[in-house]
């Protein structure tokens, strides 16, 4: 089982992005916690991040024949993307959707995820958990 970990928009500012929110711990350390995660379930994993829709859609594309599951934390693009739904049925990629945060308990316009609708699984709410949990449901031992 090969992962690939996409992030989106400002999740790179982990740490400094408001912390009562998303907490003190860096990018850094959340690339660190998927693979040590990974690692124990022995599967493998590569972690990214962009700033840019389009790049997203571009590794949502390529993943095609080169990763079996995307763990997607599209962060705001959740909310406003067809481009990055229509990419992941392009390529029927089995996708987990990933917040740190639990949009559906935050403004009215996070309710909306188009991720949401192709995901197979949603983890949200629980931190560096939520990419736990993800990770844990493609190495086949859900919780
Ligand atoms: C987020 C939630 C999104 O609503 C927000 O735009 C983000 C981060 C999360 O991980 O909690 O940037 O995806």
């Amino acid at each position: 089982m090969k992962l690939l970990v996409i992030n989106g928009p400002n999740l790179n500012l982990l740490g400094v992005r408001e912390p009562d929110l998303y907490g003190s711990r860096t990018y850094p350390d959340l690339v660190r916690h998927c693979a040590e995660t990974a690692a124990s379930c022995g599967v493998e994993i590569e972690t990214r991040q962009t700033n840019h829709e389009g790049t997203i859609v571009d590794w949502i594309q390529e993943s095609r024949g080169e990763f079996d599951a995307i763990i997607l934390n599209a962060a705001a693009y959740t909310h406003t993307s067809v481009a990055i739904l229509d990419a992941i049925k392009a390529v029927k990629a089995r996708v987990a959707e990933v917040h740190l945060t639990d949009p559906a308990s935050r403004e009215g316009f996070r309710r909306v995820s188009y991720v949401g609708m192709v995901a197979e699984k949603t983890f949200s709410g629980l931190g560096f958990g939520s990419y736990t949990a993800a990770i844990l449901h493609f190495a086949g031992k859900d919780i």
